[in-house]
């Protein structure tokens, strides 16, 4: 089958798609024939270094990835769940490695989803990390409902026009940042107010707010605890291990959250569902091949993507 090995740390160049061969499953396991891999933020940081880095370039075949769609191809012995010719979508292997830059990969039952009927292979493969981290952060620790107001920074991007919609839905009403020529599509992705953050002062046009959900990191730590009333809550999705967010919230009579994505099959199926219904409606910025991984990998890094970028086999 073909991949994309990641090579050493570094640029794009550490990419190079091969021929190697299709995994073998165990008896818990699945083979999946890839029909869409999403990207995201976290494996360009992979690709240059990071805690994933040193553990991913010790297999055999060190290959990024963790959302996709695709098609059951093998079920093991003892996985009763699926069968093959199912189409199935997921977080693969996270917080493992999932390695789904390949045309085939290995998944456990759990992390694996239906698509519902009328679903494609592109809204499901999008609808994964980036979707799973915008539906927990603001249900579970922003607990938005009716009466709520919640400032969404780079409400534009792969998590942020996620956030937008299960905000919506969760009944807020929602303030939303990103660059002037987005706006019309953060409103039709649901926003009541939008900020341009780069003629606006988002701490200005927004105020005591109930949450603010922060994609962005640095110096809006500081700047959206002004936006927050007494007791609301910052969760900041980049600043995973930075415990200035909790101790500068906490001053400020706030609640600071450091964010992960917990791969949680029942999330997932949520979001399986608000994509059958239409209430999540996905946006696919670009779509690329496998043989094209480094271009896409560049269109990322730009950090304006609106939506989504896909892989394509
Ligand atoms: N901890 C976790 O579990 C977890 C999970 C998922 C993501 N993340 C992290 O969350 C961050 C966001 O991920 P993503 O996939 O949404 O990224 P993304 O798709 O690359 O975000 C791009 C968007 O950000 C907007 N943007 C850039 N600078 C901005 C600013 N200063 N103010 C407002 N908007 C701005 C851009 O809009 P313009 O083009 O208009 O500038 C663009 O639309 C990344 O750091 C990622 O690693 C963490």
């Amino acid at each position: 089958m073909k991949a994309a090995i990641l090579k050493e740390t570094g640029g794009v160049d550490q990419l190079e798609v091969k021929d190697i061969p299709t995994p073998e499953i165990g008896d818990d396991e699945i083979l999946v024939k890839t029909q869409v891999a999403s990207i995201n933020p976290i494996e360009i940081k992979t690709r240059k270094g990071n805690r994933f880095s040193e553990q991913l370039l010790q297999h055999d075949y060190p290959i990024l990835g963790w959302d996709a769609s695709g098609v059951v191809e093998k079920v093991g012995e003892n996985s009763t769940a699926f069968k093959p010719g199912d189409k199935v979508f997921g977080i693969i292997g996270f917080p493992g490695f999932g390695k789904t830059y390949a045309e085939y990969f290995v998944a456990e039952e759990k992390h694996l989803t239906r698509i519902p009927d009328g679903v494609s292979f592109a809204d499901a493969g999008a609808s994964t990390i980036a979707a799973i981290t915008a539906y927990q952060a603001l249900k579970y620790f922003g607990k938005l409902g009716p009466n709520t107001k919640v400032l969404i920074h780079a409400a534009s991007g792969g998590v942020g026009h996620y956030g937008v919609q299960f905000a919506k839905h969760f009944g807020a009403e929602v303030w939303a940042t990103a660059s002037g020529p987005k706006k019309s599509f953060v409103k039709e992705m649901g926003a009541d107010h939008f900020i341009d953050y780069k003629t606006e002062k988002f701490e200005d046009e927004a105020q005591n707010m109930d949450v603010v959900f922060d994609l962005i990191g640095g110096d809006y730590i500081d700047r959206s605890i002004k936006s927050l009333k007494k007791g609301g809550v910052l969760i900041s999705i980049p600043s995973a291990t930075n415990e200035a967010v909790e101790e500068k919230a906490k001053k400020a009579g706030c609640v600071g959250v450091r964010f992960s994505l917990k791969n949680k099959k029942e999330d997932m199926q949520a979001i399986a569902q608000l994509l059958k219904t239409g209430e999540l409606k996905p946006f696919i910025a670009n779509s690329f091949t496998l043989d094209e991984i480094r271009e896409a990998h560049k269109e990322l890094e730009k950090g304006h993507t609106k939506g989504k970028i896909l892989v394509s086999f």
